[in-house]
Order: structure tokens, then C-alpha cells, then sequence
């Protein structure tokens, strides 16, 4: 397996506030890689520094051997689009759908920098397909949506422009548990049939390392451990303090 993603000691500030210290990290290709942390440990702004939100005051961040964003000094920083072009596509925390734009109208916005047409149609077949309530959906507006139907949009609005690696934040957040295992399922099957590989942000650090190859924990932007997910639902500290047990 080769890298696709490599965190090279990042440190991020808000301010007075150091929100990542020193982060390092990888995720190989065809991985499902798992960070999990408790509320502001740092985990959203992770995600946020991979695809050029925040600027980095230490380190640098590659994708496929490209250096995506680097510190200030040096400063550099990819706009989305070029990242949507590499092939990186984010499901942001609270998912940010369109809420007034119908089903279609968000997945056509996932495809914006997709020129061909064509290209486009077939994708939202696809998504309507692995996704049937959102097909059942497509001409309702967005906000009329339940919350796990607008975290399957904005996962398949991500996809339409297939993506080599897909970001997800909290996609479990605020969901009834069957609901977030439906969507946990879902990203297991877009990994294994689609071959997107998949770095996931969560709090809730059983389904994200039942779910995943490989974990990391995030305390206080601070990689504390990591290993397979399968070691760490085993490992004490984790159990601890990650598993309520
Ligand atoms: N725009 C900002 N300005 C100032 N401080 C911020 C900003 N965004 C985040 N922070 C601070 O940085 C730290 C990390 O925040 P972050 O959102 O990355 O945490 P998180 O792990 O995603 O938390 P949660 O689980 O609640 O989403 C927190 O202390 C937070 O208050
Ligand atoms: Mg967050």
C-alpha cells in the first residue's frame, strides 16, 4: 500500500490558542483511518488544515507525495478547488447542506468543477442508487430532509466528484445509533466497492473503530496513541477513556 496523505508535525493556532501541537500522521491508500478526541480536542480543525482552511504555523501536509499546505514562513496553501481536483473531498462537521436547494440541485453543487455533463448525470445515478431515499427525494428541498437523509446527501454530494479520499466530520453527530450504523455501513461499502479511501473525524469511538483499520486519538491537539482500531478498542486508556468502560 502506498501513502496517500502525510501529516507532518502541524501545529495550528487560533490566536493565543494552540488547537494542534506537533501533529503527525498517515493514511495509507484503501485504509478507512479513524481520528477520534473528545469536544475540542482539535479534531475539526484537523480536517479544516488538510484542505487549506487553516494555516499551518508548523509542518507541512502532502497528498500523494504534493505539498498541499506548509507553515507560514513558506506559506502555502492549496485553494479547494485544486483540492477537489486531486481528488480530496470533505463532508464538514454540521454537514452544510443547501437547505433551500432541492436533493439534485446540492449533488449537482458536489460536481461543480466537473466539466462533463454527461459525467455528472451518471454520478447522481449512481448516488440515487446507493443511496435510494435520497432518488425518492431528488426534487424536495434539502431542509425538509430528516437529519441522517442530509448526512447521506452531503456524503454523496462529496462523492460526486469521486473523490481518491474522502474527509468525513462527525458523520454519526446527532443521529439516532441505528441511523449512524446505516451510514457507517454506507462508508464501509463506498471504501471496499469504490475504493475510496476514508479518514473520519468522531466522538463516538466504538462505531468509528469498529469501522476503521487504523486509529489515532486526539487530546488537546495532541496525538496521544496509535495503532490498528482493533488494538485500540482493546487498549485500557482507551477504554477508559473513549469507550465509557
Ligand atoms: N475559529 C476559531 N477561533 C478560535 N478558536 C477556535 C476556532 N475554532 C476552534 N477553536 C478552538 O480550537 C480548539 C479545537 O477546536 P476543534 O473545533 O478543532 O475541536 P473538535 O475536536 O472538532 O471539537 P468538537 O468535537 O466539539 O467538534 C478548541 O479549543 C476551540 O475552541
Ligand atoms: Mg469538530
Amino acid at each position: 500500500m502506498s501513502r496517500l496523505l502525510s501529516i507532518d508535525g502541524i501545529s495550528v493556532r487560533y490566536g493565543a490558542i494552540e488547537a494542534l501541537h506537533q501533529v503527525s500522521m498517515s493514511v495509507e491508500e484503501g485504509d478507512i483511518v479513524a481520528l477520534i478526541g473528545a469536544n475540542g480536542a482539535g479534531k475539526s480543525t484537523l480536517l479544516k488544515a488538510i484542505v487549506g482552511q487553516v494555516p499551518l504555523c508548523e509542518g507541512s501536509i502532502s497528498f500523494r507525495d504534493e505539498v498541499v499546505s506548509t507553515s507560514e514562513k513558506h506559506r502555502k496553501s492549496l485553494p479547494t478547488h485544486m483540492l477537489a481536483r486531486m481528488g480530496i473531498a470533505l463532508v464538514p462537521e454540521g454537514r452544510h447542506v443547501f437547505a433551500d436547494m432541492t436533493v439534485e440541485e446540492n449533488l449537482d453543487m458536489g460536481a461543480f468543477f466537473v466539466r462533463d455533463a454527461s459525467l455528472v448525470a451518471r454520478k447522481k445515478e449512481e448516488m440515487f442508487d446507493f443511496f435510494p431515499i435520497l432518488g425518492a427525494r431528488r426534487k424536495q428541498k434539502t431542509r425538509s430532509l430528516s437529519g441522517g437523509e442530509q448526512q447521506m446527501m452531503a456524503i454523496a454530494r462529496a462523492l460526486m466528484s469521486s473523490p481518491h479520499m474522502l474527509l468525513l466530520d462527525e458523520p454519526g453527530l446527532g443521529l439516532a445509533p441505528l441511523v449512524v450504523q446505516d451510514i457507517f455501513q454506507k462508508i464501509k461499502l463506498i471504501n471496499s466497492e469504490d475504493k475510496v479511501t476514508v479518514f473520519l473525524v468522531e466522538q463516538n469511538a466504538r462505531m468509528a473503530l469498529r469501522s476503521s483499520d487504523r486509529g489515532y486519538c486526539l487530546e488537546n491537539g495532541r496525538i496521544v496513541l496509535s495503532d490498528a482500531s482493533s488494538a485500540l478498542l482493546e487498549n485500557d486508556r482507551v477504554r477508559q477513556a473513549y469507550l465509557g468502560e
